[in-house]
């Protein structure tokens, strides 16, 4: 009897223990039902009804014991913001960002719906909008947060954040824009960001320490009317077209340097017509016999932080459109291109950087490889706290996967979303537990 009850004992430990610490397949199951939870909320623009995801964010972080908090600055607008406070409160923190919205999908195209979160059994893979951008990350942060608390009992130094921002795919500039200069942005006292990156087709994750800031540049021409049948100088199209060999030449010239292999794309600055607009409209089109007496265009132009703004500008008021050809010009940034101090808006991945040296060897311990850092072709909301002059690093550890983000038929494989997991383990209980030497 006593003999009985005894191995009855043991044996619920042993239940017991599978389930709590080996139980690996049990264990590796929830964190994927979780990432498919948050997939199959359609947070695409133009329309993003951000207050589901977020109450399921929310009821995550309360599973793991987190704080949050929501702020917003514009209606409907909602920042969440969860805190895992470190035993030393004095240090700088730690933030992991990641955007709660996404670009819109077309289900036609789409050989699963979008928001499905279908999951082969085949294959592992996962399909979704938004599952490698960057739907993948929130969830891999708080699955690290998760393991590191519950099952590794780990305890950070500095305090780590975790903030879900709105509207990043439009730019960011009722999100990220208006959270970093806000006062409870302040308060958090950040030292250091990791934002997202892209797939790597590669063994190796891709890391970018940059991104390229966006101008939009609008150029008129003007000039004097006159019969189609006409020669005769200045006239609008003849001004508008000079500008726009010029600006064609330039393009060559930092596409050559490409071409060479002398500078990756994101290297260069890109400047790529997206428009032209001139002609008298008719009913059936427009006045053949008529030269218009304006004309303009429109050219995305995209700077790396390497590019020294003013002498773009003073290239475009010189030569692309001067006022001496009865030119005139427009330039949106999109962006800032300099921080508060003036300097390049770029994160050093350098042993000056201690940042870099601690994150790369968290990446390197959890079995993974870094490529060589980049400068991101596009923009993601890093910008604004590198112009803070915050160190941030964009990344999204999602090694042999093809890059499909804002693409028909994204997805992320079970096993890679998983591995990121691991490496967010490494990588938040590494920088948490930075602490400089003293100095
Ligand atoms: C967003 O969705 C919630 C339900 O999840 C609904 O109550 C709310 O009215 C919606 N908000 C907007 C602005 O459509
Ligand atoms: C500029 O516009 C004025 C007025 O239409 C015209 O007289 C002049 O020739 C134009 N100059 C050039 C360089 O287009
Ligand atoms: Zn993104």
């Amino acid at each position: 009897m006593a003999a009985g009850r005894h191995m009855l004992l043991m044996l619920a430990a042993a239940i017991l223990f599978s389930f709590t610490s080996s139980g690996k397949s049990h264990e590796e199951r929830e964190p994927i039902t979780r990432f498919k939870q948050y997939l199959r909320f359609n947070t695409a623009h133009p329309n993003p009804n951000y207050t589901a995801p977020v109450s399921f964010l929310i009821s995550q972080a309360q599973s793991i014991g987190l704080q949050f908090k929501t702020l917003e600055f514009v209606p409907n607008k909602p920042i969440l913001l969860l805190t895992w406070p470190g035993s030393d409160p004095s240090l700088p923190s730690i933030l992991l960002n990641s955007h709660l919205d996404s670009v819109p999908a077309e289900p036609d195209k789409w050989s699963h719906p979008p928001f499905s979160a279908f999951h082969s059994p085949e294959t592992g893979q996962i399909f979704a909008r938004g599952s490698q951008d960057d739907k993948c990350i929130a969830i891999q942060y708080l699955e690290a947060i998760r393991n590191l608390i519950l099952v590794k009992n780990f305890k950070p130094i500095r305090t780590v954040h975790v903030s879900c921002v709105p509207d990043e795919e439009i730019g960011g500039f009722d999100g990220m824009a208006k959270f970093v200069e806000s006062n409870e942005f302040r308060e958090l006292n950040v030292g250091f960001v990791m934002d997202e990156g892209q797939a790597s087709t590669n063994d190796d994750f891709r890391v970018f320490y940059a991104d390229r800031s966006p101008w939009h540049l609008i150029i008129r021409a003007k000039g004097a009317p006159g019969h189609g049948s006409r020669m005769f100088d200045n006239g609008a199209m003849e001004n508008l077209m000079k500008s726009v060999e010029m600006i064609t030449k330039f393009r060559e010239s930092q596409f050559d340097v490409v071409k060479a292999g002398r500078a990756a794309n994101s290297e260069v600055i890109s400047v790529n017509p997206v428009y032209l607009k001139a002609g008298i409209p008719s009913p059936t089109g427009f006045v053949m016999n008529m030269q218009p007496s304006e004309a303009k265009a429109g050219f995305d132009v995209r700077l790396p932080p390497t590019a020294d703004p003013d002498l773009i500008r003073r290239r475009i008021a010189e030569e692309w459109a001067p006022a001496i050809r009865n030119m005139s010009y427009e330039i949106i940034e999109k962006g800032p291109i300099r921080d508060y101090k003036g300097r390049p808006l770029m994160t050093l991945t350098d042993d000056s950087n201690p940042w870099w040296s601690v994150f790369k060897q968290a990446v390197t311990s959890a079995g993974g490889k870094l490529g060589k850092p980049e400068i991101l072709a596009s923009t993601t909301d890093a910008r604004y706290m590198r112009q803070l002059g915050i160190p941030a690093l964009g990344f999204s550890p999602m090694a042999n996967t093809p890059i499909l983000l804002h693409d028909h038929n994204e997805f992320l494989k079970d096993t890679v979303f998983l591995k990121g997991v691991e490496v967010y383990e490494s990588v938040i209980s590494s920088l948490s537990s930075f602490v400089e030497p003293s100095g």
